[in-house]
């Protein structure tokens, strides 16, 4: 490193110090986000540093972030792109990849997910023609069960879709194991889990596909960006060709000749040798994230383990001080899991004497941030009244979820006392008006 470069660090890392923002925390008045991203001067400098080296597009860093990640994630590949709806869109869409045979998915086909959720955890099976298949989750793990999606599988359903809601794994194994026996494909929505586990295992190692989400709200951030992981060598080529254009070749950017067959294939119904580089074969995007994401990415990999358990202590600390206070249905670990909790839910009970206006509106009063359950029941939204899905059983927990649920933050940067004050906010209100 040059002694400019080294000097120009060095007072990045003195400005960050600089514009630290004065820590006392003062209930009240100091906001208590729900979510947000925890950057030190580490971030700042990996950002700066690549800036100055023009790392301007995909490129090293990203590679060296696909596979410290897909190392730390367990899986053989992962795909870095801009964002994790890009990561749900890739991954249900190279479910439908001619390269897959006839087990590939086709128009009409059913994929059982849940209504209560993220949107972009349903919209890429009705962006690629496939039948969202609805099912209700249970109220408390905030997860569907395997029973629900066992009694959805039809002569139709070709996959599952699945996020771990809000930290809190579903019983992964049990519906990995139903996908096996049926044939389906699954895909597992790992954006707000990333670091929890089920059976002992992490997250995100029990799909087909798995995908990440690095918005500043989750578990480690990019600002914007995504991933897609797979073990599935096969899969990992189609989410690859499909996020960089929908290219048959594999070269990395600025490489040529990685097939050391460039000018030799005959693909289509093109001429024979025809540049590999400008074969296509599927109808592909450009969703590939930049060096700099990637570099934010990396010092943030590196702090995963100390995120994870600094969001454990602040969902712990919730739930023991809030244990016990009337009409607030609290949330539980699923059985057998260790969650990386994302945020700590809170459903006012339908017989409360307050609704869940009145608490968020006690809580946002006092700069206590709060969040919806995202969609709530998504066939409620406006943009989805007319698509076209199906469902099983009853959505009656998803409407319980829209009308009476909320959620706080336990992500990293809350302080204990920051923490405290959640608590005894919520204590104060619901038993004010027991
Ligand atoms: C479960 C889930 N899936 C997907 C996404 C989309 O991620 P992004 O905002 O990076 O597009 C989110 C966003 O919060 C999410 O919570």
């Amino acid at each position: 490193m040059s002694d400019r470069k080294a000097l120009l660090l060095d007072e990045v890392r003195k400005y960050h110090q600089d514009v630290q923002p004065d820590r006392a925390f003062e209930p009240g008045v100091t906001e208590i986000w729900p979510s947000g991203a925890m950057l030190d001067a580490d971030d700042r400098v990996a950002l700066v540093e690549a800036a100055l080296d023009m790392r301007i597009a995909a490129g090293s860093y990203a590679r060296t972030f696909e596979s410290r990640f897909a190392r730390k994630l367990g899986r053989r590949k992962a795909h870095l792109v801009n964002s994790g709806s890009s990561a749900n869109l890739l991954a249900v869409t190279a479910l439908t990849s001619e390269v897959l045979g006839e087990r590939r998915l086709r128009p009409g086909d059913e994929v059982i997910t849940v209504a209560a959720g993220f949107p972009t955890t349903v919209n890429p099976i009705i962006q690629n023609g496939l039948l969202p298949v609805f099912v209700d989750v249970e109220l408390g793990t905030y997860n569907t069960t395997a029973e629900r999606v066992a009694a959805a599988i039809g002569p139709k359903t070709r996959a599952i879709v699945l996020a771990h809601t809000l930290g809190n794994p579903y019983e992964a194994t049990e519906i990995a194991e139903l996908a096996r026996e049926h044939g389906l494909f699954f895909v597992e929505d790992n954006c707000d889990a990333v670091g929890s586990t089920y059976d002992g295992r992490l997250t995100g190692t029990f799909g087909d596909l798995t995908t990440v989400s690095f918005y500043p709200a989750h578990h480690l951030t990019m600002g914007e960006g995504g991933c897609v992981l797979t073990s599935n060598l096969a899969l990992a080529r189609v989410v690859e060709s499909l996020r960089d254009w929908g290219r048959d070749c594999w070269c990395a950017p600025g490489d040529s000749n990685t097939c050391l067959k460039r000018f030799k294939h005959q693909l289509g119904k093109l001429p024979a040798g025809y540049d590999h580089k400008y074969i296509y074969s599927h109808v592909g995007y450009n969703l590939k994230a930049t060096d700099l994401q990637a570099a934010l990415g990396l010092t943030q990999l590196a702090k995963l383990d100390e995120f994870t358990a600094l969001r454990r202590r602040n969902w712990r600390r919730l739930r023991e001080q809030l244990d016990g206070v009337p009409h607030l249905l609290l949330p539980e670990a699923t059985p057998r899991s260790e969650p990386s909790w994302f945020g700590f839910v809170i459903t006012v009970a339908p017989d409360a004497p307050f609704t869940r206006s009145q608490l968020v509106a006690f809580l946002e009063d006092r700069k206590i941030g709060t969040r919806q359950l995202f969609a709530g029941n998504l066939t409620r939204q406006p943009g989805y009244l007319n698509q076209p899905y199906r469902v099983v059983g009853d959505l009656t927990n998803s409407d319980i979820i829209t009308e009476q649920t909320l959620w706080v933050g336990v992500y990293p940067a809350l302080t204990e006392e920051m923490v405290d004050y959640v608590a005894a906010t919520v204590t104060e209100f619901a038993t004010g008006r027991a």
